[in-house]
């Protein structure tokens, strides 16, 4: 194909209920990302965590047939030249960091491929959900790309540092079974029945406490990034509004009248 006329990719999002769904779209190139889109990705976070209806952001791809099969390399040699591999790797840090940076809890909804810089994207949300024939690897080292040790910590977060080593120094595709085995993701379904696994999953977090969830993130992301020093006062904090809150309250309620509670975030 013309790479010329091949069809720019780009970010979409929709609402399904109270999940905001933001898709990967660029399926001709297995939704690689373009600098288009990681430049475009912070924005949209950021809008979509301070939209108080959107209890649960899930990023997927478009298409079926990937998540992502990571950065486009069509536009390396322009974009990722020896000079701009920094300026390039910052344009990915800031996307990076935008999806660890959101409050809310983020989901990583995989089928398909799910490579390099997409796998990455994966590896920053909070969860991974994949469909079973899905692919797994970062294949930096098949590439001679050298993988900015600031994207490490999120691979240590879901994995052994046994298991990042296989992953990066081997740069080889795994399944699914090696996945769970290796703790890149969460829970694997068979194709049939992973929309409905997904959204069971997705449905069940976004239903429940969003205060309870924020507390728990953010002590879960304290203790991780500053294991020695944890700020307890704002994780105090975060727990005290659970406590104060309507929901406290509607939990309390619900449980004694034998009915699913209705949380408001307040
Ligand atoms: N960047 C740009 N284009 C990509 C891409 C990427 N990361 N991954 C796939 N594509 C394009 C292919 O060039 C191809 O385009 P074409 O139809 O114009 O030739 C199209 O997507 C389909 O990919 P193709 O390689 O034909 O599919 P496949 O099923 O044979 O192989 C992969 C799939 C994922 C194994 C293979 O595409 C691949 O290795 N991609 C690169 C993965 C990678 O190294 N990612 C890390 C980037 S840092």
């Amino acid at each position: 194909m013309d790479r010329k006329a091949a069809p720019q990719g780009d970010l979409a999002v929709r609402a399904e209920g109270p999940v905001a769904v933001v898709v990967i779209d660029n399926p001709a190139r297995l939704n690689a990302m373009t600098v288009a889109m990681w430049r475009k990705l912070p924005e949209l976070l950021a809008a979509l965590d301070a939209d108080p209806t959107v209890r649960l952001i899930m990023l997927r791809g478009a298409g079926g047939k990937a998540f992502s099969a990571g950065a486009d390399i069509s536009e390396f040699a322009e974009a990722r030249t020896p000079k701009t591999a920094r300026d390039y790797d910052a344009l990915n840090h800031a996307a990076f960091e935008a999806v660890l940076g959101c409050a809310k809890p983020t989901l990583a909804a995989i089928e398909g491929f799910c490579l390099g810089g997409g796998f990455e994207l994966a590896l920053c949300c909070d969860l991974r959900v994949a469909a079973e024939g899905s692919v797994f690897g970062i294949p930096a080292a098949r590439l001679g790309i050298g993988y900015n040790a600031r994207w490490i910590r999120p691979l240590l977060c879901a994995m052994s540092p046994a298991a990042a080593k296989e992953l990066l120094f081997t740069g080889e595709r795994f399944d699914c079974a090696n996945a769970l085995r290796m703790g890149l993701i969460n829970r694997a379904f068979p194709p049939d029945s992973f929309e409905a696994g997904l959204a069971a999953m997705a449905v069940g977090i976004a239903d429940n406490a969003p205060l309870t969830i924020r507390a728990a993130k953010a002590a879960i992301d304290e203790f991780v990034r500053s294991p020695q020093q944890p700020d307890y006062a704002r994780l105090d904090a975060l727990v005290d509004a659970c406590f104060r809150s309507e929901d406290y309250a509607e939990g309390q309620r619900a449980f004694l009248e034998k009915r699913k509670p209705v949380f408001s975030g307040r």
